[in-house]
């Protein structure tokens, strides 16, 4: 595995609009390690999403450098990318993103299809992954009979059927209550002890305070950064209730050991 997931250099990013183009991002430098967990913070409108976008390789700068698990994006062609994309990370969205015709487990393993994995396969892996998420015994359900904090599991349980190395989650718990909000970081803490890097969008202080180093942007810049002063850990009561199960596990909230 390279020394660092995620290298940027000199990055700048402007976006083409009526009245000339527009710098949303300048300058940015950052570098992330395996095994991370990094909270990239700053208000509305200071460069957080297309930061995001860049790290997933759904958009690309106009300067700089982007290396992803070492290579150099500007190398690769697009298939080339997308393939990268693929194998290295894991999408997680404020909105969920389920469809909403598919049960739980052909939601999941998507993106097995798109990776030409075989339907016996998917359907073990997307089962498996339902599992860890305590969600084993819902593989045929339809995303409209479960909860929200249920369905931002089940994108969790999709994000990692490829096994990627990397999470990216854009306001993951922007959509939920404070309560169930802290279960899902729950998820994230236990995904990142098990070596998961992740880099997770967030403007509230609290869901920040789960990740170990907090990157903040202002006006497209990167403004801070630095290890999170007062690191917090899953309440007792999203810790009661094991947000991982081991994989092959089975049921929802059952003791993981
Ligand atoms: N497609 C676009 N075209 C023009 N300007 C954009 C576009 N997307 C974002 N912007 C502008 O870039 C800046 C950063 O936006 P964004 O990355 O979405 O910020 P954040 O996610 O922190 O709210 C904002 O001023 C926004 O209006
Ligand atoms: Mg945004």
């Amino acid at each position: 595995m390279p020394e660092e997931v995620i290298r940027i250099e000199g990055l700048f990013k402007d976006y083409d609009t009526p009245a000339g183009p527009f710098p949303a991002l300048k300058d940015v430098n950052l570098a992330i390690r395996p095994g991370e967990f990094v909270a990239i913070m700053g208000p509305s409108g200071s460069g957080k999403s297309t930061f995001m976008n860049i790290l997933g390789c759904l958009d690309r700068p106009t300067q700089g450098r982007y290396v992803l698990a070492g290579r150099d994006i500007a190398s690769l062609d697009k298939d080339e990318t997308a393939a990268l994309r693929n194998r290295t990370i894991g999408f997680v969205f404020q909105g969920f993103n389920l469809l909403p015709r598919m049960n739980l487990a052909d939601n999941v393993s998507l993106p097995l299809v798109y990776a030409g994995v075989g339907h016996e396969e998917r359907r073990a892996r997307a089962q498996a992954m339902l599992d860890k998420v305590g969600l084993g015994g819902y593989a045929n359900s339809l995303p409209s009979r479960i909860s929200g904090g249920q369905q931002q599991r089940v994108a969790i349980a999709r994000a990692l059927v490829n096994r990627p190395g990397l999470i990216l989650a854009d306001e993951p718990t922007g959509n939920l209550d404070s309560h169930t909000g802290e279960e899902i970081m729950g998820v994230f803490n236990a995904l990142n002890d098990e070596g998961i890097t992740i880099v997770l969008i967030t403007h509230e202080a609290d869901i920040a305070a789960h990740a170990r180093r907090q990157v903040r942007f202002f006006d497209g810049r990167i403004v801070h950064d630095a290890p999170t002063q007062q690191h917090r850990q899953p309440t007792s009561a999203a810790s009661r209730r094991p947000p991982l199960q081991r994989e092959g596990g089975r049921g929802e909230g059952q003791p993981s050991c």
